[in-house]
């Protein structure tokens, strides 16, 4: 089986974490965005992965090189010279997509759950038309696409709406597809949007089906998501695979959903969690109060200091004594310095902050 992941442009809304990273390549809960995508894969039987990007490819090539190793799969890069959208890309690998018969996977690059792919792929084979997204259920659905089914069918849907304006139902596009190669008849080679054109034509002809998604899902294309995503993550984890986490039994896991690296380090008298994730390399001082906080790669948090609903990005450093709160966001290698407050604030890389953040602003 065959699939494209839709890797797009400058994932400008995880700033400051995407100014040194494609967002593909952040970690999330300690491992690449995209490791979780190919791995889920890989386990579903897909043999062949096209990755739709229209920036800087290059960057990711040597991680995608080793996964295509560790996985044993082929994958291929597919670079738009402009941005198609969500559909132009599946046109333009219509060579790899539609190289035999067989259905193939589409999926937006940042949703995070555990996906489906064999159910959906049964699922599919089962109703026999064009056509199945997953759909979950949200409280807060305009900021998505919503479907809406046909009368007395339980599957197929009659309308998609992409970010409504009025309410028109809760269950919504998680982003992840399975298509007949047919649809590729259906796209043309120009920047053109899967869910403003393609959806709508495969709805009219009734061929499009909804699968409800079992489970956690976020998308965590910006930040607030991005934690949101991680606690559901590791509360999912909790459940299936508890070993994974850090156990309970360590003196400084609080309340549980903690993941710490093994080679990261903990002081003395710490109280970590619940839903924190510390990456390789990270050094966590004595006295030290992590709670619902996402630590990168080779990131440093100081004595007594307390971080609460913070990305810390790689290589940073929180100093002794500050208090970092509110979805603030370090970007790559930034310095907090003693005793200092950030409330919501988002540092661009190389920075060194020395005085309090009071309200929640960019600091460049
Ligand atoms: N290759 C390529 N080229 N990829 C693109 C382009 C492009 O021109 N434009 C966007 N993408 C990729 C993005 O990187 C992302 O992985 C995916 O397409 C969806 O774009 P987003 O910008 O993240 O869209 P969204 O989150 O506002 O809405 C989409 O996702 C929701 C679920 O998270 C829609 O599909 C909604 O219907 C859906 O509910
Ligand atoms: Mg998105």
């Amino acid at each position: 089986m065959k699939a494209l992941i839709l890797v797009g442009g400058f994932g400008t809304r995880l700033r400051p974490l995407t100014l040194s990273k494609p967002k593909p390549l952040v970690e999330f809960a300690n491992r690449p965005m995209i490791q979780h995508q190919v791995e889920a894969l890989t386990a579903a039987g897909v043999t062949d992965i096209v990755l739709a990007v229209n920036y800087r490819p290059e960057i990711m090539e040597g991680a995608l090189k080793e996964y295509s190793k560790q996985y044993n799969v082929n994958i291929t890069f597919s670079v738009e010279q402009e941005p198609l959208g969500t559909a132009g890309p599946l046109k333009l690998a219509e060579n790899v997509l539609g190289k035999d018969d067989s259905p193939f996977f589409v999926l937006n690059a940042d949703v995070i759950c555990n996906y489906p792919f064999k159910e959906m792929a049964a699922f599919h084979k089962a109703h026999g038309d064009e056509g199945t997204i997953i759909v979950t259920k949200v409280e807060e659905p305009s900021k998505y696409g919503v479907v809406v089914h046909r009368e007395n069918h339980p599957s197929r849907i009659d309308r998609f709406v992409e970010k409504p304006v009025e309410f028109v139902g809760n269950r919504i596009n998680a982003g992840i597809y399975i298509f007949n190669t047919s649809v590729l008849n259906r796209i043309e080679l120009r920047p053109t949007s899967i869910e403003q054109e393609t959806f709508p034509a495969i709805c009219k002809d009734g061929q499009l089906h909804s699968m409800d998604l079992e489970g956690f899902w976020m998308d965590v294309g910006q930040p607030k998501d991005f934690l949101s995503g991680t606690c559901l993550y590791l509360s999912s984890l909790q459940k299936r695979h508890a070993k994974e986490l850090t156990p309970v039994s360590e003196p400084f896991v609080y309340g549980g959903n903690v993941l710490i690296h093994p080679t990261a380090k903990v002081g003395q008298n710490c109280r970590i969690g619940p839903n924190v994730t510390i990456g390789p390399g990270c050094v966590v001082g004595d006295g030290v109060r992590l709670q619902r906080c996402v630590l990168l790669k080779d990131s440093k948090v100081k004595d007594h200091a307390w971080v609460k609903s913070t990305i810390v990005g790689w290589g940073s450093t929180v100093g002794r004594w500050a208090r970092l709160e509110n979805t603030t966001v370090l970007g790559e290698d930034v310095t907090i310095g003693d005793e200092i407050y950030v409330n919501g604030g988002s540092v661009l890389p190389h920075k060194s902050i020395k005085a309090n953040v009071e309200v929640p602003s960019i600091i460049m």
